[in-house]
C-alpha cells in the first residue's frame, strides 16, 4: 500500500511444456508463421520449388539447412527489411528426384553413378549452400511475405570471393583459380553468423574440411583441420562427371609443379569469417583472414564504442577446441567504420584458469615463441594454422564452443559449450568440469576493468544443461552455478544458438540428439540477473532450432528450424516415410524442409515480455 509496484518480470510468458509433436509450439498469447522454406524462389525467373529443380533453379531459390540469420531493416522499419541467413549444408538424398533414376537410400553417401556424380546434382547441392538475402515485408495479420527486389541475392559455394587481411597474396592461398592468392570461390558450411557495427553480415565457415580430400601429401594446414586423405570427400563434388574446374578443386591433391598449377591450397581458402554487404548486391564477399582460420561457429561483436577498438568473439566448434577474441588495431569511428577494420588487429585465444580468472593469449608472429624456432614463418602462417598456434600458446580446450553473445547492459560475454562426450577424468578442468559432458553448459566472463579489449577476465558457469536430476547444480564440481536446479519448465540439452536481446533476455537454442526427457529441440529464455529460465518454443521432430534475430521494435522474432526429419532411416526414406513431414505435410511430393519461423505476441508486445 503506497509502495511502488514491483517491476514486471523480464520473462512475462508462461513456459511451454516439452513436446514430441511434429509441430511448432509457442507460448499462450503468441502466434507463428512459417516462411521461406528451402527452395522458395526469390530471384530471376522465380522457379517454383520441386524435387526436380535444377542446379540453375537452386541459384534463384532459398538454400537448404537454414542456420544463422540477421534482420536488416530498410530505413529503420520493423515491417520491411532484408532477412539474411546461412545455409549450412545439404542432404543429397532429399534433393534429387527419384525420376532421375537414383537409389536414394542413404543419408551418408551422395548418389554416385558409375563412380561419378551427375554434374547438375553437384551444382544444385553447391547452390543450396551459402547465404540468402531476401527482402520480406509485413502485411495484414502480422503475416510476412517475400518481395521481389534488386537486393535479393544468393551467395553459394561457387560465388567469387576476395581474400583480405594478412593471408591475402601469400603462398598459402595461391591456386590455379587465383595464382596471386587474392580470390577464391564460395563459402561452405555456414553455421552461425554475426553482424558488424557498420551494418554488414558475417557468415562463419564451420565444418568445411569434410568437403575436401587429398590423395597424398597432407600438410599441417590440412591435417590439423581434419581434411581426409584417400577417400572421396563428404559429397564427392570432385567426382562431378563434367570435370569442371569449379568442382574438381575439391580434390586438393598435388597435381602440378607449383601451388598455382593445382588446388593443393583450396582447403586453405576456407575456415574463415566471410563479410557480406547485404545492401550492395554486386559486392564480392570478403574473407577476413586476420580473424583466424578454424571451425568458426559464428562471431559476436561487443557493442562498438566510439574511439575504442572493435572487439568480437568466435568459437571453434570441435571437441577440445578453443574460444577466440579479435581486437581491431584501429579505433571505431561510427562515421567511417567499415570492414577494413577487420584486416588489422590482434587475434587472441582464451585460457580459463581453474581459479575463475582467465587470460587472452595473443597469436602474433614473433611473440611468445610463435617464430621460426617453433615452425611459424609469418603472421599469415600463424593465421592459416590458427589451431596450431593456439595449441602452442597453451589455450584451454573446451567442450565444443558454439555461439557467443554479449549482454548489452554490462558487456558480459556468454558462450555455449554444447557437449563433449569425450571429456574424461584425465582432462576435466573447472571451465569444463563434467566427465562425458552429454548435455553441455554455458560459460560466462567479464573482461577486467570494464574494458572489452582487456587481456584478462574473470569467468563463471552460467548454466549446466541436463534433466531435472542432474543439471543446474552440478554435483561433480560441488557448487551451485545458478541457484536453481532445472525443472519441467526448463530442462535442456546441448545449448547451441545464443543471443541476448536489447533488454538482456538470454535466448538459448538446443541442438540435441537426445529426446527423452527433453522432447524435440527447443528454445529457452533466461534472465541473467535472477537465473529465471523458461522454455519459449519447441520445434518439430528431428530438427534443431538455430538462428535468431528480431525487428528493431522487438515485436517480431525470427528463428530457423534446421533439418526436420533428419533421423529418417535409409529404409524409411526409400519408402517415403519421413520421421517429420514439417512444414508441408505432403511427404509424397515434398520432403521435410528447413524453414524460418516468425513469432509474434498477439497483443503486439515485445517478444518474451
Ligand atoms: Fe553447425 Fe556447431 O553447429
Ligand atoms: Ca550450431
Ligand atoms: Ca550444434
Ligand atoms: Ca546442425
Amino acid at each position: 500500500n503506497g509502495g511502488s509496484p514491483s517491476p514486471a518480470p523480464l520473462l512475462g510468458f508462461s513456459a511451454v511444456a516439452v513436446s514430441s509433436a511434429d509441430e511448432i509450439v509457442v507460448p499462450e498469447g503468441y502466434s507463428y508463421q512459417v516462411i521461406i522454406p528451402w527452395g522458395t524462389p526469390i530471384l530471376g525467373s522465380f522457379p517454383s520449388f520441386s524435387v526436380n529443380s535444377t542446379g540453375a533453379d537452386q541459384a534463384e531459390q532459398v538454400g537448404s539447412h537454414h542456420d544463422g540469420m540477421h534482420f536488416y531493416p530498410i530505413d529503420g522499419s520493423s515491417d520491411d527489411g532484408l532477412l539474411v541467413l546461412n545455409h549450412e549444408y545439404v542432404e543429397p538424398r532429399l534433393m534429387h528426384a527419384a525420376a532421375q533414376g537414383l537409389a536414394l537410400t542413404s543419408s551418408a553417401l551422395p548418389p554416385l553413378v558409375d563412380g561419378e556424380r551427375p554434374a547438375d546434382q553437384v551444382r544444385k547441392e553447391a547452390n543450396a549452400h551459402g547465404v540468402s538475402v531476401v527482402r520480406i515485408v509485413k502485411g495484414a495479420n502480422n503475416e510476412w511475405s517475400v518481395q521481389p527486389d534488386a537486393l535479393n541475392r544468393r551467395i553459394t559455394a561457387l560465388t567469387p570471393m576476395e581474400i583480405h587481411g594478412p593471408v591475402r597474396g601469400s603462398d598459402f592461398v595461391k591456386t590455379l583459380y587465383s595464382p596471386n592468392g587474392t580470390m577464391t570461390r564460395g563459402t561452405l558450411n555456414n553455421c552461425g553468423n554475426g553482424y558488424t557495427p557498420w551494418g554488414t553480415y558475417m557468415a562463419a565457415e564451420e565444418n568445411w574440411a569434410g568437403y575436401f580430400t587429398n590423395k597424398g601429401d597432407n600438410p599441417r594446414e590440412h591435417s590439423r583441420y581434419g581434411v581426409q586423405t584417400g577417400a572421396t570427400s563428404r559429397y564427392a563434388w570432385e567426382l562431378a562427371d563434367n570435370g569442371a574446374d569449379e568442382f574438381v578443386r575439391f580434390d586438393a591433391s598435388i597435381k602440378g609443379a607449383t601451388a598455382a598449377d593445382d588446388y593443393r591450397n583450396e582447403p586453405v581458402c576456407f575456415g574463415w569469417m566471410v563479410e557480406i554487404d547485404p545492401f550492395d548486391p554486386t559486392s564480392n564477399p570478403k574473407k577476413r583472414t586476420a580473424m583466424g582460420r578454424f571451425g568458426h561457429e559464428g562471431v559476436v561483436f561487443a557493442p562498438a564504442e566510439e574511439g575504442k577498438p572493435v572487439v568480437c568473439y568466435s568459437g571453434d566448434d570441435s571437441r577440445f577446441e578453443y574460444i577466440y577474441k579479435f581486437v581491431t588495431a584501429a579505433n571505431y569511428n561510427a562515421a567511417t567504420a567499415n570492414g577494413s577494420l577487420l584486416d588489422e588487429g590482434t587475434l587472441y585465444v582464451a585460457r580459463f584458469n581453474d581459479d575463475g580468472t582467465g587470460e587472452w593469449l595473443p597469436l602474433v608472429y614473433g611473440q611468445n615463441g610463435l617464430d621460426e624456432a617453433n615452425g611459424f614463418t609469418s603472421q599469415a602462417d600463424v593465421l592459416v594454422n590458427t589451431r596450431l598456434a593456439a595449441d602452442f600458446m597453451g589455450a584451454t580446450p573446451m567442450d565444443r564452443p558454439e555461439w557467443g553473445a554479449v549482454d548489452p547492459a554490462n558487456g558480459d560475454v556468454y558462450f555455449t559449450l554444447t557437449n563433449n562426450t569425450s571429456r574424461n577424468a584425465g582432462n576435466v578442468n573447472e571451465a569444463n568440469p563434467r566427465v562425458a559432458n552429454r548435455h553441455g553448459h554455458i560459460i560466462r566472463w567479464k573482461e577486467d576493468g570494464g574494458d572489452q579489449a582487456a587481456t584478462t577476465f574473470s569467468w563463471d558457469i552460467f548454466l549446466f544443461g541436463g534433466d531435472s536430476g542432474e543439471s543446474g547444480v552440478d554435483t561433480n564440481i560441488g557448487y551451485d552455478p545458478n541457484g536453481d536446479v532445472l525443472t519441467a519448465d526448463n530442462i535442456l540439452s546441448s545449448p547451441d544458438g545464443l543471443w541476448i536481446d536489447p533488454d538482456s533476455r538470454v535466448w538459448i537454442q538446443m541442438d540435441s540428439g537426445y529426446t527423452d526427457p527433453f522432447g524435440n529441440c527447443a528454445m529457452l529464455v533466461a534472465d541473467p540477473t535472477t537465473g529465471d529460465l523458461k522454455r519459449f518454443l519447441v520445434g518439430p521432430i528431428d530438427q534443431e532450432i538455430t538462428g535468431i534475430t528480431m525487428t528493431p521494435d522487438q515485436k517480431t522474432l525470427f528463428i530457423n528450424v534446421q533439418h526436420p526429419g533428419e533421423g529418417t532411416s535409409a529404409t524409411d526414406f526409400a519408402a517415403g516415410n519421413y520421421t517429420s513431414s514439417w512444414p508441408d505435410f505432403t511427404p509424397a511430393t515434398r520432403p521435410p524442409r528447413s524453414a524460418t519461423v516468425v513469432v509474434w505476441k498477439n497483443d503486439g508486445g515485445i517478444v518474451g515480455s
